[in-house]
């Protein structure tokens, strides 16, 4: 677990530590914002390039043959549905989803900062490979390792920034994160836009190309910027990391959050096997949260869009200009409209944004399938041009809820409800669920597409409606409440989830009055850690041995014993104040 991963400086209870926005402060928002935009045009960039000509007729010619053949007996609905063509976009995400797992253990071994830099080498040979394709296999490897940068930065560039940021905008800096995705979307969609008119038929290898733009700045910048003192005392790295704090605040008066560091590094070393504890029960809400997210931010359908916008407006009979041209406007509404979750998560809520979005995007969802099931069938595509401009607004319309909502909030809420103990491993879950749902959508729209035709649009309202009802009866609103007080105040509070919180008793017990967290690693450490703030030793070992006899003898807290008896025993030895 990284110290302090996306945990805050508020872990006790809302303190705020003295901190400058500092130059070195802003760097890492650079680094944020070319991680994001990397993975924005990836997402945006295979739309566009699928849905040209010269690029269809030199990798999938049997695609190319049915989007020209004017007479072929092949549905509307089906002209793109290939393999080859849906492997080429989610081979990026299959990757991703594998490098996760090995991202998680660089991120904690070697730091954000290398593993930011792997993310970027992988970024920039997988562009070379894209950009100077010869054959489908060096299309798809270049994908995969494209797929590799993204896995690896994913999981790094949003812990890096979590702990660069000063507490007070580490909210906003999260969904600048996603911000940053949406403006790589747009990009990507402007240069496609651009591309597709260059004579020559070339235009694609320039739009796969242009994605070594934010790949070299992701590079340089993991070369030029420091670790983040988190890492760097995790790493046992401690007067770097104090060095580092100090700049990184802009003043000398860093000792609180240094201690804060060490010990949330201390901690968080306790627990050995971070992925075994993610499975505890206590940890099942936030995990079930955290992976339901995933899932149903990518079933709302988003990167059926995001990914086959121009082709579904050619599908439904736009010319390739004018495909290009509305997947730009819908980048353009995408980007405007995460700007509006970034004003409004904190004041109006998580739960607000998603339940109101939830409604505008099913209605725009089922609007759009009429449409569409009334004017164009399988062998006609004749939405005319008042339609046309209609089922561009609708989905405007759903594009715009999907930003200020599922889409940042996907990310955010899993980042904000884990405890520190497993907050690095639920964000590597996090990411895999979310690499591996779209990479399902991916593979599956275009046939899905084919065969629902009409209705793939019904498909996705039906789990917009259900999402919606999970949220409205199963996902606690998380707005406000200080990162480390999210078990107590929201966790345990809930009318369903409170009853897997049960196994925070016993142990936890013992701290009660000493750390409001009711947490039992963080309540043993708090004991044992001789920060004695009455320094009442007699006072502790008597409500040790009072919760002892409290405590039900079963197996799972015979383990939170032993280690409540070693981490006394360990005190024992040492020095009274905290070091
Ligand atoms: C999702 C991506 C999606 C993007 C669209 C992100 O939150 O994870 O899959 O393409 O939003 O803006």
């Amino acid at each position: 677990m990284p110290a302090g991963g996306f945990a805050g400086p508020t872990g006790n209870g809302g303190t705020e530590f003295e901190a400058k926005i500092t130059p070195i402060v802003i760097i890492s928002c650079i680094m944020a914002a070319t991680g994001g935009l990397m993975f924005g045009y990836d997402v945006g960039v295979s739309g566009g390039v699928t849905s040209m000509a010269p690029f269809l007729k030199k990798f999938f010619p049997v695609v190319y043959r049915k989007t020209q053949d004017k007479t072929a007996d092949s549905s509307n609905y089906c002209k793109y549905d290939n393999q080859g063509l849906q492997m080429f976009t989610s081979s990026l995400y299959l990757a991703a989803l594998i490098a996760t797992f090995f991202a998680s253990y660089t991120t904690r071994k070697l730091g954000r900062r290398l593993t930011m830099l792997i993310a970027g080498v992988f970024f920039l040979i997988g562009t070379a490979l894209n950009a100077a394709a010869q054959d489908l296999a060096m299309l798809i490897i270049g994908r995969i390792l494209l797929g590799c940068g993204v896995g690896f930065a994913n999981q790094a560039v949003p812990l890096f920034l979590s702990e660069m940021a000063p507490t007070r905008i580490r909210g906003g800096l999260n969904i600048l994160f996603q911000l940053n995705v949406t403006l790589g979307i747009l990009f990507a969609n402007l240069i496609n836009y651009g591309t597709e008119k260059i004579e020559g038929g070339w235009g694609w290898r320039l739009s796969l190309g242009l994605a070594g733009i934010p790949a070299g700045l992701l590079t340089v910048g993991a070369l030029l910027v420091v670790d983040t003192p988190n890492s760097l005392i995790e790493r046992g790295h401690l007067e770097e990391g104090k060095a580092v704090l100090k700049r990184i605040r802009g003043t000398d008066n860093v000792e609180p959050e240094y201690l804060e560091l060490v010990e949330a590094s201390r901690i968080a070393k306790e627990v050995k096997h971070p992925f075994r504890n993610l499975l505890k029960r206590r940890n099942r809400p936030q995990l079930i949260i955290a992976a339901s997210l995933q899932i149903f931010q990518q079933f709302t359908g988003i990167n059926a869009i995001m990914f086959y916008a121009p082709v579904i407006f050619n599908t439904v009979g736009f010319g390739g200009d004018a495909s290009l041209y509305s997947a730009v406007i819908i980048g353009a509404v995408n980007v405007v409209s995460t700007l509006v979750s970034i004003y409004s998560v904190d004041k109006l809520g998580r739960r607000m944004l998603l339940l109101e979005a939830g409604a505008q995007m099913f209605l725009s969802q089922v609007v759009i399938a009429v449409i569409l099931g009334i004017k164009v069938t399988d062998h006609s595509e004749n939405l005319g041009k008042g339609y046309g401009i209609l089922v561009v607004v609708l989905v405007c319309t759903y594009v715009s809820a999907f930003a200020w909502s599922w889409g940042p909030l996907g990310w955010l809420i899993p980042s904000e409800t884990f405890p520190l103990e497993t907050r690095s491993a639920g964000q590597s879950v996090t990411v895999c669920m979310n690499m591996l749902f779209t990479f399902v959508i991916a593979q599956s729209f275009l046939s899905m597409l084919c065969h629902f035709k009409f209705g793939i649009f019904l498909f996705f309202s039906g789990w917009v409606f259900i999402m919606s009802f999970f949220v409205l009866f199963l996902l606690p609103e998380t707005k406000n409440i200080p990162i480390e007080e999210m078990t107590e105040r929201v966790w345990k509070k809930h009318w369903y989830w409170k009853r897997y919180m049960d196994d925070y008793e016993g142990v936890a017990a013992v701290t009660k009055g000493e750390n409001k967290n009711g947490h039992d690693y963080e309540g043993v450490a708090a004991v044992t850690n001789g920060e004695n703030k009455n320094g009442q030793e007699g006072k502790r070992m008597l409500s040790i041995w009072k919760a002892l006899l409290k405590v039900k003898i079963k197996m799972g807290t015979i383990r939170d014993l032993i280690l409540l008896l070693s981490c006394k025993l360990e005190t024992m030895g040492s020095s009274p104040t905290r070091t």
